[in-house]
């Protein structure tokens, strides 16, 4: 591994997204992780000491010399900020980092919904990033904050990106959310143990909302939302890892199913066209088997980073219904801001 890689930090890196943040960017080609934040309660110990480790396999050796830090801008914080703090607690520290001239690419929700603020797939809208000025024009910031979407949302928005040149009038999306989205401790045992829970909090509006902005327009000034509605039933289903979502999708250009199918596998974008190092050859994956994706068996697959889709058929209430099936904690969260940042470093916005 060279050692010109840019050094980056995670606030939160103690909790179960943070994990998947040290987890995800061990090994990374361009991004070496040298920083590690959360609350007061750790800071001051190392991460070894302050984390109880979650995910597969062991905790890696570097991120477990780290000394934690606080939520506080300084103390050796890298410029290029990763943030998987608790929601309570983010708006104001993120606030902090990109003022005091940190480049923040947050996972968490709170700065998604804002105005100036880019709500990144870097496959889907990577025109996005072109508010940033306006941004720190508007805040009198020298950093800049940069956000992923929901874990839901972000499978449902690549699914769609292809089909928007069909022209996207209606959407009715419902999920099966795996139990890793909850976080840690997440769903009792016993509420989730072979049953499904038909409500989770704020998620139905935050899907709605946040695709119409990921596939709406952008101007230097600001966003435009597709004029689409989407309607979104979310559910919490006993399933460890992987988010499905079954939609139906009205189109103005009424496409032939051939074309559809041809739209979802030939779609290919920035990300791929820069190689960068977190994207997957094919963003979407279209699957033929009438069975398929399912998300024991295809959520992991390409470092789960690309979205399975399969069972396209007509739709007798609007024109087409689909299945797709994305990673929740990496393409849903640490591995979508990875690639966020990424991109940001392609634009030159790293420099
Ligand atoms: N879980 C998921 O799959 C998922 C998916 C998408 C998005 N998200 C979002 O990602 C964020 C993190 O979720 P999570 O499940 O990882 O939560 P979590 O396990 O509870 O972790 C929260 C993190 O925030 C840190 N923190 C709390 N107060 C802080 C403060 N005052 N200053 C600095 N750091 C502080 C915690 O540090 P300590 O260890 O010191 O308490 C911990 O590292 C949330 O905004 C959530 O909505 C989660």
């Amino acid at each position: 591994m060279n050692d010109e890689r840019i050094p980056v930090g995670v606030l939160g890196a103690t909790g179960m997204v943070g994990q998947h943040f040290v987890k995800f960017l061990l090994n990374h080609p361009w991004f070496d992780l040298t920083w590690a934040g959360a609350s007061d309660r750790s800071a001051g110990k190392l991460y070894r000491e302050a984390t109880s480790w979650r995910l597969d396999g062991v905790m890696p050796e570097k991120a477990a010399a780290l000394t934690v830090r606080d939520g506080q801008p300084g103390n050796g914080a890298p410029r290029l900020m990763f943030s998987a703090m608790d929601a309570s607690v983010a708006t104001e520290i993120e606030q902090a980092f990109a003022l005091a001239g940190h480049v923040v690419v947050s996972n968490s929700r709170n700065h998604r919904m804002e105005p100036d603020v880019p709500l990144l797939v870097p496959e889907v809208n990577p025109d996005h990033l072109k508010i940033i000025p306006q941004q720190q024009r508007r805040r009198g910031w020298k950093g800049q904050i940069a956000t992923n979407p929901n874990c839901s949302t972000v499978v449902l928005a690549m699914a769609l990106a292809p089909l928007r040149q069909f022209g996207i009038t209606r959407i009715v999306v419902t999920t099966l959310q795996a139990i890793s989205g909850a976080g840690y401790p997440g769903v009792a045992s016993m509420d989730i143990n072979a049953n499904v829970i038909p409500f989770i909090g704020g998620e139905e509006e935050k899907m709605q909302q946040e695709t119409q902005k990921i596939l709406g327009d952008v101007t230097p000034d600001g966003f435009r939302p597709l004029a689409a509605k989407v309607s979104a039933h979310c559910n919490r289903v006993p399933v460890v890892d992987g988010h499905t979502v079954t939609v139906s999708v009205e189109l103005s250009n009424k496409p032939g199913e051939a074309e559809m199918i041809e739209a979802f596998s030939s779609f290919r974008s920035v990300p791929q066209d820069r190689k960068l190092p977190s994207a997957p050859p094919n963003p979407l994956i279209y699957m033929q088997d009438k069975d398929r994706p399912q998300p024991r068996r295809d959520a992991e697959r390409e470092r789960g980073m690309a979205v399975f889709v399969g069972r396209l058929r007509p739709c007798p209430v609007f024109d087409y219904k689909f299945i797709a099936l994305g990673h929740n904690t990496i393409r849903g969260a640490a591995g979508a801001a990875v690639l966020n940042a990424e991109l940001m470093y392609s634009e030159g916005m790293l420099d």
